[in-house]
């Protein structure tokens, strides 16, 4: 029953509980699909994170006279099972990593979002020590994310830029970069 702060923060770290250990099951399948060296690196070292995620979480349910676990996250649950899509899919290396990390940066986000509330609930019932836990993650998890981002930017997208050999050539680079437009032709007077 939501009658509390307390109460509401409680069930958001048994939703978070329930979310992080749904990605404990889904990372190792995304390392493998990870063609990328630093990408898989990325996927396995997150792993260990989430582990730790998870023990931390079940450490703020026991401030809070609680106990984790006995919630579904719904949202965890739509995020996962579209990179699974992504899992299931042959295609070029680097497209596919590409995939990957868009499907880990909005698992990523959605985390972001979830332990900024939390931390934000945690503050305002003056609860310094589940403040200080959960910020740990909440910096983890920022990290990961700008990790996902550079390895994109960096190397996974540029990859992507091989030349069509199937007849359909890839649009020229100039053509590709948004311009601005051009100037109207000047008109006589
Ligand atoms: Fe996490
Ligand atoms: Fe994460």
């Amino acid at each position: 029953m939501l009658d509390s702060l307390k109460s509401l923060l409680d069930e958001q770290i048994k939703d978070l509980y329930n979310a992080e250990n749904q990605l404990l099951k889904a990372l190792p399948k995304m390392a493998k699909k990870a063609s990328n060296e630093k990408l898989r690196v990325a996927f396995e070292g997150h792993l260990e994170e989430t582990r730790e995620h998870v023990e931390r979480l079940a450490s703020v349910a026991t401030m809070l006279e609680s106990k984790p676990g006995g919630k579904v996250c719904k949202a965890m649950q739509g995020l996962i099972e579209e990179g699974k899509e992504v899992l299931e899919q042959d295609g070029e290396d680097a497209v596919v990593d590409a995939a990957l990390i868009a499907a880990a940066q909005r698992v990523e986000h959605y985390e972001i979002a979830a332990y900024t509330s939390a931390c934000s609930m945690a503050q305002q019932l003056g609860a310094t020590k589940i403040v200080k836990v959960l910020l740990e993650t909440l910096n983890e998890e920022r990290a990961a994310d700008e990790k996902l981002g550079d390895i994109s930017s960096g190397e996974v997208l540029p990859a992507t830029d091989f030349a069509a050999d199937d007849g359909a050539e890839a649009p020229a680079k100039e053509q590709r970069t948004p311009r601005r437009e051009a100037p109207a032709p000047k008109r006589r007077s």
